[in-house]
């Protein structure tokens, strides 16, 4: 683990923003990436910035977190790319990669095997009020919070247009209202489900739980369904440590999470939950949550992180012309 004072000497030289010329293609900025997307080549450009999102907002910068999240996803991919294809082509940077560009399925594929969460959205809360048929899925009578579920379900969302909220959705729904069709459904839905008991599988070999995660699966230009966006990484994810998992539980304490919860966590100690304007996230919170993000990407793929310590900005520009020019 790199020490505190290198992350501290990086606070102000995180990635924000990256801005292309237009021949990279056509810019889509969402709270986390930055995309450059040439449909004529069926690429897109995916670029990890080191912005932070919650509460479905941009609320400042984590020194690394791009290249955390871009290098674990990476690694993911190909771990798993004999049960899971996906959108990945390279990573010419650490912060960077390059993917086949897909139509994505209008639904995001949600697995859960745990009874966790405190927003409206989740199962914990749901079940707590009484709900137990969620999403489809019917719950048992009795179980308790952060509680194992008796198998990993999946909760699907939409994926709701620009400034309306998703919204979840048993399948049969989903399909009626003509977010999905049945065959693009039900496909999903059994990759996301494999893919996941791997990622779990994989998880418990590194002393974690992999709780529950949300998943994009898309359509490439030759038909192919395949994972796009990120995998298994903490803005996903949610990890759990699994060696105090039972002795915490058992005493009706939290499990010790290795995920965005910590970030949400300061928000809300400090009086935000979202609405009108956050507070700025000082320097201790910023390293302290790079420390988690580097933490889950050394544990996770046991193997120590390498920070670039190059401007990320002129980096990226320069290594993606570099790439360009390599595979022309
Ligand atoms: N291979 C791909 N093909 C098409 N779209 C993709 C692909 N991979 C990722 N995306 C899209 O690129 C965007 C990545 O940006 P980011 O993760 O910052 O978005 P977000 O804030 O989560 O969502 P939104 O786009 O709704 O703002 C997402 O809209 C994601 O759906
Ligand atoms: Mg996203």
């Amino acid at each position: 683990m790199i020490p505190n004072d290198a992350i501290r000497g990086h606070l102000d030289r995180t990635l924000f923003k990256v801005e292309l010329p237009s021949s990279f293609g056509e810019r889509y900025q969402g709270k986390v990436r930055d995309c450059y997307i040439d449909a004529a080549a069926g690429r897109r450009i995916i670029i990890a910035t080191d912005r932070i999102s919650a509460f479905d907002r941009v609320l400042g910068t984590i020194p690394f977190k791009g290249q955390v999240l871009n290098q674990l996803s990476a690694w993911w991919f190909g771990k798993t790319a004999a049960i899971a294809p996906s959108h990945f082509i390279a990573a010419p940077d650490p912060a960077v990669t390059v993917a086949h560009e897909a139509t994505p399925l209008r639904v995001e594929m949600i697995v859960r095997a745990y009874m966790t969460g405190v927003t409206t959205t989740s199962i914990w809360y749901n079940y707590e009020r009484g709900v137990r048929s969620f999403c489809g899925n019917q719950l048992p009578e009795g179980l308790t919070k952060n509680q194992a579920l008796p198998h990993p379900i999946i909760t699907p969302t939409t994926k709701a247009p620009p400034g309306e909220h998703d919204k979840n959705g048993s399948r049969e729904e989903l399909i009626s209202e003509g977010w999905v069709t049945a065959e693009d459904f039900d496909a999903a839905a059994r990759m996301a489900l494999e893919l996941f008991a791997f990622g779990q599988k994989w998880a418990a070999s590194r002393g974690l739980i992999l709780v529950d995660t949300k998943y994009e699966l898309g359509r490439t230009r030759d038909g192919r369904l395949v994972f796009i966006d990120e995998i298994h990484t903490p803005d996903s994810s949610r990890y759990w440590y699994a060696d105090d998992y039972a002795a915490l539980t058992a005493a009706g304490k939290e499990p010790r999470a290795l995920d965005k919860e910590y970030v949400r966590r300061w928000f809300v100690d400090h009086g935000y939950r979202g609405e009108g304007d956050p507070p700025v996230m000082d320097d201790g919170v910023r390293i302290e949550a790079a420390r988690r993000y580097i933490q889950a990407f050394e544990l996770l793929t046991g193997t120590p992180f390498v920070p670039d310590w190059a401007e990320p900005q002129k980096r990226v520009e320069k290594s993606l012309r570099a790439f360009f020019e390599a595979n022309r």
